[in-house]
C-alpha cells in the first residue's frame, strides 16, 4: 500500500464534510429539480481553496496533495455530485493542465484566478463525432500570423455556460493524426465563440453541459498550450488525473447511498421490527460497505501514486471503472432498501442513482477504462 492518511487529510475531510452538510445538502434537491447552477456554493468552495487544491500557492492554489483533493471531492459529492463535477473539472482538468503544461505568462493570467476560484474553467475535447474516439478531431485551428483561427463544434462540455476560460483541443495538421492535434486557451466572449442550449440531463442536473461552437475564432498564438502537435498527449495525460476526480465523485455518491440506507433501515419498521434486523437488509449493507471500501482503497492508491510522481494511469482507470460501478450498484440497492419511498423524490436516493450513472460515461466510459487497463497489462 502506497498511502498513509495524515492530520492534513483528516482536516480536509472535516472541512469538506462540514461545508457539504451545512451549505450543500439542504439545497441540493432544489438545485437538481430546478437545474440551478450552484453559483454561491462554487464561490465559497473557491474561498476554501477547493477550486485549485493541488496548484502551488504561488499560482493561487492550496498546495495540497492529490489524496487531499480526492478526499474533498468525495465529501462534496456525498452531498451534491453536481458540485463534485464542477469542482473536479476545474481542478483536475483545467488547473492541472495549465499548471503542468502552461508557460509562466499563461499561469499568471489564467491559472492564478482559476485556482483562487475567482474564475471557472472548462475542458473541451469531445465532439459530435469524437467521444471515445478522441483522435477523430474535426475542430480545426489554422495558423495565420500571430493567431490561430478556430472552427468547429465541441460537445458535452461541463461548465460550458458558466466557465470563463476553456482548454480547447483542435486539429492543426490533419495529415499527422494524433500528432497533428494542439491545445489552446480560449476566453468566454471571444468573437465567434458561442455555446448551445443547456442539455436536459438524467442526473448532475445543476451542473451545466452544452455544446460549444467556434466560427472563425481568432486565438492568439500565445494561447497555445504546449507545442504544436502536443494536444492529444496533453488531453490524455490530463484525463488520467481527471479520472481520479470522477472516481472520487462516484465514491461520494456511493457513500451517500450507504449513509441513507443505514439511517432508513434503522427507522423503518416491517413485521414488527426495524428492517435493519432482517438479514436480507443486513447483507445488502455489508456488500455495499465492502465494495465502497474497496473503491476507496483503489482511489487513494491512484492518488498516492500520482503524488509520488509514479505512473498512475492504469490505477486511475481501475479506480474510476470500479468506483463508478460501485456507485450505480449502491444507488440501486439503496432504492431497493427504501422500497417505494426510494422511487420517489422524498429520500434523495433516486437522485443518487441519476447522478451515479454519468460516472460510468464521462471522462472515459467504462469500456475506455478497460482499454487503458488492458493495454497497460499487455504492453
Ligand atoms: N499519456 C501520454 N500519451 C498518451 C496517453 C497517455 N495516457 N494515451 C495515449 N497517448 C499517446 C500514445 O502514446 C500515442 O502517441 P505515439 O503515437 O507517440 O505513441 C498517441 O497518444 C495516440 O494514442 P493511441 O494510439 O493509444 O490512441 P487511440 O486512438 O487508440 O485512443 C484512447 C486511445 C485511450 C481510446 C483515447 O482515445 C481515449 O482515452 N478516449 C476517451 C476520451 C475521453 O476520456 N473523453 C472524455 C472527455 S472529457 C470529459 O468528459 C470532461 C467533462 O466535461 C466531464
Amino acid at each position: 500500500m502506497n498511502f498513509e492518511l495524515n492530520e492534513t487529510h483528516a482536516m480536509i475531510r472535516e472541512t469538506a464534510r462540514q461545508f457539504a452538510e451545512e451549505k450543500l445538502a439542504p439545497s441540493a434537491d432544489e438545485r437538481d429539480e430546478k437545474e440551478l447552477f450552484p453559483h454561491v456554493q462554487i464561490k465559497e468552495l473557491g474561498e476554501l481553496g477547493f477550486m485549485g487544491m493541488v496548484v502551488p500557492e504561488q499560482y493561487g492554489g492550496a498546495g495540497l496533495d492529490t489524496l487531499s483533493y480526492a478526499i474533498a471531492i468525495e465529501e462534496i459529492s456525498r452531498a451534491d455530485a453536481s458540485c463534485g463535477v464542477i469542482m473536479s473539472v476545474n481542478n483536475s482538468l483545467v488547473c492541472y493542465g495549465l499548471n503542468k503544461f502552461g508557460n509562466e505568462e499563461q499561469k499568471q493570467k489564467y491559472l492564478l484566478p482559476l485556482a483562487q476560484g475567482k474564475k471557472l474553467g472548462a475542458f473541451a475535447l469531445s465532439e459530435p463525432e469524437a467521444g471515445s474516439d478522441a483522435t477523430n478531431q474535426h475542430t480545426t485551428a489554422v495558423k495565420e500570423d500571430d493567431y490561430y483561427i478556430l472552427n468547429g463544434i465541441k460537445n458535452w462540455i461541463t461548465n460550458g455556460i458558466n466557465a470563463d476560460y476553456f482548454l480547447v483541443v483542435a486539429q492543426t495538421d490533419a495529415s499527422k493524426g494524433s500528432k497533428g492535434i494542439s491545445a489552446f486557451i480560449l476566453e468566454k466572449g471571444m468573437p465567434g465563440f458561442s455555446h448551445g442550449k443547456k442539455e436536459r440531463k438524467l442526473g448532475i442536473r445543476s451542473s451545466d453541459t452544452v455544446s460549444l461552437t467556434f466560427e472563425n475564432v481568432k486565438v492568439p498564438a500565445a494561447n497555445r498550450l504546449g507545442d504544436e502537435g502536443f494536444g492529444f498527449k496533453f488531453a490524455m495525460m490530463t484525463l488520467e488525473g481527471g479520472r481520479i476526480g470522477i472516481a472520487a465523485q462516484a465514491l461520494g455518491i456511493a457513500q451517500a447511498c450507504l449513509d441513507a440506507s443505514l439511517k432508513y433501515a434503522k427507522e423503518r419498521k416491517a413485521f414488527g421490527r426495524p428492517i435493519a434486523d432482517l438479514q436480507a437488509i443486513q447483507f445488502k449493507l455489508a456488500d455495499m460497505s465492502t465494495e465502497i471500501e474497496a473503491a476507496r482503497l483503489l482511489l487513494y492508491n491512484a492518488a498516492a501514486l500520482k503524488d509520488a510522481d509514479k505512473p498512475f494511469g492504469k490505477e486511475a482507470a481501475m479506480a474510476k471503472l470500479f468506483a463508478s460501478k460501485v456507485a450505480v450498484k449502491a444507488a440501486l440497492e439503496a432504492i431497493q432498501i427504501h422500497g417505494g419511498y426510494g422511487y420517489v423524490r422524498e429520500y434523495n436516493v433516486e437522485r443518487y442513482l441519476r447522478d451515479a450513472k454519468i460516472t460510468e460515461i464521462y471522462e472515459g466510459t467504462s469500456e475506455i477504462q478497460r482499454i487503458v487497463i488492458s493495454r497497460s497489462l499487455l504492453k
